[in-house]
Formats: C-alpha cells, sequence, structure tokens
C-alpha cells in the first residue's frame, strides 16, 4: 500500500501534514527503521517535501475509545479507581485529562493507558488549573505520546487547526454550533463575539448560506488560528477582527440580523453591546452557567437591557448545552429583539 517516508526527525511535521489533509489510514500500524518512519495513507497523494513509497503494513489492533474506567480496570488500586474521573477531551489528536491531585502520583499510568486505547490520540496533557486567564485558557502538563500542543481537529465538516494550551475550545460544543446554524436563513449578517479560533464563524460559514460573518476575539492567539482556520476551509464570508468586543463593535457602526455571544461567564456584561449592533428581528443567542432552579435569570437579564434600548424582548428558546458543575448548567437563551 502506499505509505509516506519521513526522516524520523520530520515525522511531526510530516504527520501534522497529513492530518490536515484527513491522509493516514488509522486502521494499519506506522512502520519505523533506523533512519525513516512509513506512515500508511488512504491513497496515493502528493505531500510536498515528502517521498511517497509502496510497503506492506500490519493491520492496527488497538481496541477503539472507551471511558477510562473500563481501561484501567486492575491497573490501579481499588481506592484510587474509584475516586478516577471518567470523562476527557478529544481535541484533534491530542487527549486531556482531569486528575485529582490525589491521584497525580499514576497519571502517567493512565496517560499511557488512554493512548494505548484509541489509534487516534497521540498525545495525552492534564489540565493544571481550571479556566483562569481573561483568554479562557489553562496550562497543561505533558503526560504520554508526542509533545505537543497543537493539533488539527474535525467538526460539522470543517477543519480546526489550535493550540490547545494558549486557545480556549471546547469539542462538547460542536452539536451546539449546529443546532444554531440549523436556524440561519439565507442572506443573514451575523456576529459572533468572543470568536476563539472561529468554530462558529467557520461552521456557520460551511453549512448555512449566511451573507456574511464577523467575528471578535481579544486573544491574539485565538485570532491567529482563527485566519488560519478561515483560508485552510477555503471560507469567504468570514472577517475576522482582533480585538475586545466592547471596543469592535461600536467602531463597526453595523447592525446585523444574529448576534451569538458565547462567553457564558461574562456574556450578560456584553448585553449593552449586542443591543448597539442589533435591529427589530435580530436574533441572540446568550449563553449563561445556571443552576436548575436559576434558569429565568438568563430571560430577566436579557429582557431588563432590552427595555433600556428601547426594544421588546420575544422568547424564543432556552436550551441546556453542556454541564459546568452539579445542577449547574452552561444554557442558550435564544431571543428576538423586537
Ligand atoms: C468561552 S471562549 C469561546 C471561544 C469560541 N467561541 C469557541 O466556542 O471555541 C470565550 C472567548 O472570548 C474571548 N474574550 C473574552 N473577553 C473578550 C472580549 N472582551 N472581547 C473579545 N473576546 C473576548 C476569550 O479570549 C475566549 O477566546
Amino acid at each position: 500500500m502506499f505509505a509516506l517516508k519521513a526522516r524520523l526527525r520530520d515525522a511531526e511535521k510530516a504527520k501534522s501534514l497529513m492530518v490536515e489533509k484527513g491522509l493516514i489510514d488509522n486502521s494499519f500500524r506506522s512502520k519505523k527503521d533506523s533512519k525513516h518512519i512509513y506512515f500508511p495513507l488512504k491513497e496515493k497523494a502528493f505531500v510536498k517535501g515528502f517521498e511517497i513509497v509502496e510497503i506492506d503494513f500490519e493491520k492496527n489492533n488497538k481496541p477503539v475509545a472507551m471511558d477510562l474506567k473500563s481501561l484501567l480496570k486492575g491497573k490501579l488500586s481499588e481506592e484510587y479507581f474509584e475516586r478516577l474521573k471518567s470523562s476527557y477531551d478529544v481535541i484533534g489528536s491530542i487527549a486531556i485529562l482531569e486528575i485529582d491531585e490525589e491521584l497525580r502520583g499514576k497519571e502517567k499510568v493512565i496517560a499511557e493507558a488512554l493512548l494505548e486505547s484509541n489509534t487516534t490520540i497521540k498525545t495525552v496533557l492534564r489540565k493544571d488549573a481550571a479556566h483562569r486567564t481573561e483568554f479562557r485558557t489553562q496550562k497543561m502538563k505533558f503526560l504520554a505520546g508526542i509533545d505537543t500542543r497543537e493539533t488539527v481537529h474535525k467538526e460539522n465538516n470543517v477543519l480546526l487547526k489550535l493550540d490547545v494550551e494558549n486557545v480556549y475550545f471546547s469539542p462538547r460544543l460542536s452539536t451546539e454550533r449546529k443546532r444554531i446554524s440549523e436556524q440561519v436563513k439565507p442572506g443573514e449578517d451575523i456576529l459572533v463575539m468572543f470568536s476563539g479560533c472561529s468554530p462558529y464563524p467557520c461552521v456557520l460559514s460551511k453549512i448555512t448560506e449566511a451573507k456574511g460573518i464577523v467575528g471578535i476575539e481579544i486573544n491574539p492567539a485565538g485570532h491567529k488560528y482563527g485566519l488560519e482556520n478561515v483560508k485552510m476551509n477555503k471560507i469567504k464570508n468570514v472577517e475576522l477582527i482582533n480585538g475586545d468586543v466592547r471596543l469592535e463593535v461600536p467602531k463597526m457602526n453595523k447592525k446585523f440580523d444574529r448576534i451569538i455571544m458565547p462567553l457564558p461567564k461574562e456574556a450578560q456584561d456584553f448585553l449593552d453591546v449586542a443591543f448597539q449592533a442589533a435591529m427589530k428581528g435580530t436574533r441572540i443567542h446568550f449563553y449563561q452557567f445556571l443552576h436548575e432552579d436559576n434558569f429565568g435569570e438568563a430571560e430577566k437579564k436579557a429582557k431588563e437591557e432590552a427595555l433600556k434600548y428601547g426594544f421588546k424582548f420575544k422568547y424564543l428558546d432556552l436550551v441546556k448545552c453542556g454541564q459546568h458543575s452539579p445542577r449547574v448548567y452552561r444554557i442558550c437563551l435564544d431571543f428576538e429583539v423586537q
């Protein structure tokens, strides 16, 4: 079968080029000799700077992904096992674990088991702190596999390249991005506040007939990847701005058909900015973290702010799109400005 031949020191570069193009056939195991590594390809391909050869590969018999607890049965003591969190995120080829302080002595065992379990996982990292910076990023500790923070993630038919340590991205929001995209009508002008590495703008562009989408992101690293992602997905109707929503929106002096506010902890402080870019008929997607007894808070805040700008509020929907902590959810309130 066809293989890409790379010198061992160029393995990472070759791999990321192939991941970007979706060329690697993960059902076979890559091969190495003393100087080279050979990656199995799905088809004959041209990858600039690398030789394509024909060799035989062995089938990859690693089991497919399972939850951590099933993977670690028998490898940790009963006490450790009970305390282990069983979920983890996979962004592209990077798995990200959360491990409590008292389990950290076993974190390498946990990471190696995860790496072994899934052919698409090449790197295992652990979150080092909660989302603390103004950019919502967090330090990561390298645990196993290839020591990198950059990867290409695929969702809703778009490729998203990012550095998982320096840019916020949650793969758990892909269904939510699809939900919003399904509401978009042809010809809409859309504003995505807090656009990160541009998952909302790219997905909206790919699966809707929106006229134009503007994304605003304050983190220079997020903005840089956003620009790269727009280019990589051959998108033409997205404009990205690196700056503070509070300053950039008034400068545009423009009204939008739809405004998306994916900053659940603070979106309420930007409702005034959203109303400056709204007109009658604008639909707003307002994210919040709320306890299930207080979901009504979101509507209260949006209604109050609408009144200040001389608008009426029309409720459309309220959906749960993630869980933050026990009984506290990430919710999205969809409403129309009237
Ligand atoms: C929760 S993340 C969401 C990112 C992206 N929309 C996504 O879904 O992956 C919020 C983003 O808002 C950005 N941000 C925070 N305050 C901002 C502001 N005042 N203006 C523009 N961006 C801001 C952060 O840097 C971060 O990337």
